[in-house]
């Protein structure tokens, strides 16, 4: 590399490296450009488009590449010398989650569910290979195509399943998988099913913007739910052999895999607008109604949720859903019996649909405190990992019946911007309403600086994108389009459990733990951000195991934006340079004395059996 040396000598002529700087981005992003392998033809447009955003790499502002900071020898841009190269693994793994791994999944007893809850390997048994991608694997195609079309490539090993289904959710056609949009859930497809939720549920002019689906199955609830600007966050368990989530990642739907066993949802409460089930299969009536209360604890005051299917009509279906009677509607009775010990209001039902509403706040409630325990509210955002208890999460205090319990919301957008009511209310210590605002202008400057290297962050070329450590949501904020969506992860061991405000501002996402894998299938994200995740997990696990679950859920040809202190980095980069990535760092956009920087990258092309490390 021609800037490399020692670090000082440059001091004094710092515009020949940020030339150089110049050069070597504008290097990268053409090869970028070049390596694009899109099927279906795409990829040559995107290839071009890179391309002939490269040659005006000119006006990139003052990069420069020495370092100035650490110590001598770590210059940015080393040479290979402790470089490790990480192997692939075997074929075997392709689709492989560490944390829902069949085998062991096996091992854990059936009941609620348990099994199929998280079960992630110890440390002994964690792999330390690259996760190969299928032969013939394919960037997806772009929204909103990606909704209705998947490479079959990409899922390849699903097609007997998907034609022994006799369920009209998806067809196998030629190089694709097509959905739909209708199938057994949805008769009249899924449009005329929400605009029916639509007559009821307030969600055309941004009053609900977020929606929960539990038990999605391949998410076109949520998939279509995006006409009207609804984020939908999807979960469904990883089966032996539907590949649900991964198939709703495919179409560009925020999906992970998860269930309703034993275990709390890794969601904070009061975050969703809606939550809803369709044929879901979750056994709401039992365990005395357990999964109905984790669902009331994860909806906002003034919330909805949606059952459809059975047991609602089950008068006219039982003969065709095969089920005694008696059971459908002791089904119903007991749903309806929890329904009303939670004080929800029922407010719909018509065919096999219907729908409650949580109360705004606990006036209408009081008489039903006796009847019921309430949870202690100290420890309500600790949920992961954590039972579900069999009490109600109590509402914030109101001080008359019409105010929302917690703080009303803003429609959806102005609800992003605006300063969310955890956040007014001074209930996430450390954070003022004047860091609300510096934190949203400061990531608005990061992402502005971001798409001065990366042009195209947000012209839809990546649409799943991940923020490992979103703090208030200010990232996801700063690139809000109807072309993207983020996932907003708050690490359980970060000082702030802020994904209350994330939420409150109309955006999804989930407590995770990086030093486990994360709930989703390999190559599910088109973009990974992370913001001082290394410098978090400094003292509690390896930079390689991150390392390794980032490359594991990111695709061939996805792109990476790390931000951390220029040590930590540095570590970082040498070894992800044997992970087959392409790697820049670069300076902070306040200059080179600032010692965070940022590093991109982008995970090379290539499929199961390309061993050659330089492909
Ligand atoms: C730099 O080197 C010195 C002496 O070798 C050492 O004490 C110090 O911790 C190093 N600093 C960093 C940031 O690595
Ligand atoms: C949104 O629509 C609902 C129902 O149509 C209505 O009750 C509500 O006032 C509307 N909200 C706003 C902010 O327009
Ligand atoms: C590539 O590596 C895998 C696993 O190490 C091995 O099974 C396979 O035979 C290798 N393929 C080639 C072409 O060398």
């Amino acid at each position: 590399m021609a800037t490399k040396g020692n670090p000082g000598d440059n001091r004094n002529k710092s515009f020949l490296p940020s030339l150089l700087v110049i050069a070597a981005l504008c290097c990268f992003f053409y090869v970028l450009g070049v390596w694009k392998r899109s099927g279906f033809g795409k990829g040559d447009s995107i290839a071009l488009e890179i391309t002939k955003k490269a040659e005006d790499c000119g006006i990139l502002p003052n990069l420069e590449y020495e370092t100035h900071h650490g110590n001598q020898s770590t210059s940015f841009d080393d040479p290979k010398q402790d470089v490790k190269e990480i192997e692939p693994c075997g074929e075997q793994y392709i689709d492989y989650t560490p944390c829902h791994d069949q085998m062991r999944a096996m091992t854990f007893p059936r009941e609620n569910m348990n099994y199929r809850e998280r079960h992630c390997p110890p440390d002994e048994e964690k792999l330390h290979c690259l996760v190969p991608a299928p032969k013939g694997y394919v960037t997806p195609f772009s929204w909103p195509k990606s909704r209705d079309y998947v490479p079959f490539a990409n899922a390849p090993h699903k097609s007997l399943t998907v034609e022994k289904a006799v369920q009209n959710w998806v067809q196998y056609e030629g190089d694709v998988f097509r959905f739909p949009g209708g199938g057994t859930q949805f008769p009249n497809g899924a449009d005329a099913y929400i605009d029916q939720l639509a007559s009821v549920i307030p969600m055309e002019n941004g009053t609900v913007r977020t929606a929960l689906d539990t038990g999605c199955g391949v998410a076109s609830w949520g998939a279509y739910l995006f006409k009207k600007n609804v984020l939908t966050m999807s979960f469904a368990p990883r089966d032996s052999h539907e590949a649900q989530v991964q198939f709703a990642l495919e179409r560009g739907v925020p999906a992970v895999i998860g269930v309703l066993g034993t275990i709390k949802l890794p969601y904070p409460s009061r975050a969703f607008d809606m939550a809803h089930c369709s044929r879901c299969l979750i056994p709401w009536g039992a365990n005395d109604g357990l999964y109905m209360t984790e669902v009331d604890r994860v909806l906002r005051p003034g919330g909805y949720w949606v059952l459809s299917g059975p047991p609602i009509n089950w008068r006219v279906n039982y003969q065709a859903w095969q089920r005694p009677k008696e059971e459908l509607e002791e089904e119903q009775r007991k749903i309806e019996e929890m329904a009303e010990l939670l004080c929800w209001e029922k407010k719909h039902e018509k065919g096999e649909t219907a729908i409650w509403r949580k109360r705004v706040n606990n006036e209408y409630c009081r008489e039903h405190d006796s009847r019921v325990t309430l949870c202690e509210s100290s420890n309500a955002a600790n949920v992961w990992y954590k039972k579900m208890e069999a009490c109600i999460t109590p509402y914030p205090e109101t001080t008359n019946s019409d105010e929302v319990a917690g703080g009303g919301l803003q429609p959806f957008p102005d609800r992003l911007n605006t300063v969310p009511p955890r956040i007014a209310s001074g209930s996430v210590p450390g954070f003022s309403v004047e860091a609300f605002k510096e934190d949203n202008k400061l990531w608005k400057k990061h992402v502005n600086s971001y798409k001065r290297v990366n042009k195209i962050l947000d012209n839809g070329r990546y649409r799943n994108i991940m923020d490992m450590n979103a703090g208030l949501g200010s990232f996801a904020a700063a690139l809000e389009s109807p072309k993207l969506w983020v996932m907003n992860v708050v690490p359980t061991i970060a000082e702030k459990d802020t994904l209350g405000v994330v939420y409150e501002r109309g955006l999804i996402g989930i407590y995770h733990d990086w030093c486990e894998a994360f709930s989703t299938y390999p190559r599910t994200y088109d973009l990974i951000h992370a913001n001082r995740v290394f410098s978090l997990y400094k003292d509690k696990c390896s930079v390689e195991d991150i390392l390794l679950e980032m490359d594991r859920i990111l695709r061939p040809e996805g792109a990476v934006i790390l931000r951390d202190h220029v040590d930590v980095l540095t570590q970082v980069k040498r070894i992800a340079t044997g992970m087959r990535w392409n790697i820049k760092m670069v300076d902070h956009e306040d200059g080179p004395l600032i010692p965070e920087k940022v590093l991109f990258a982008v995970r090379k092309y290539w499929v199961v059996g390309d061993n050659n490390s330089t492909v």
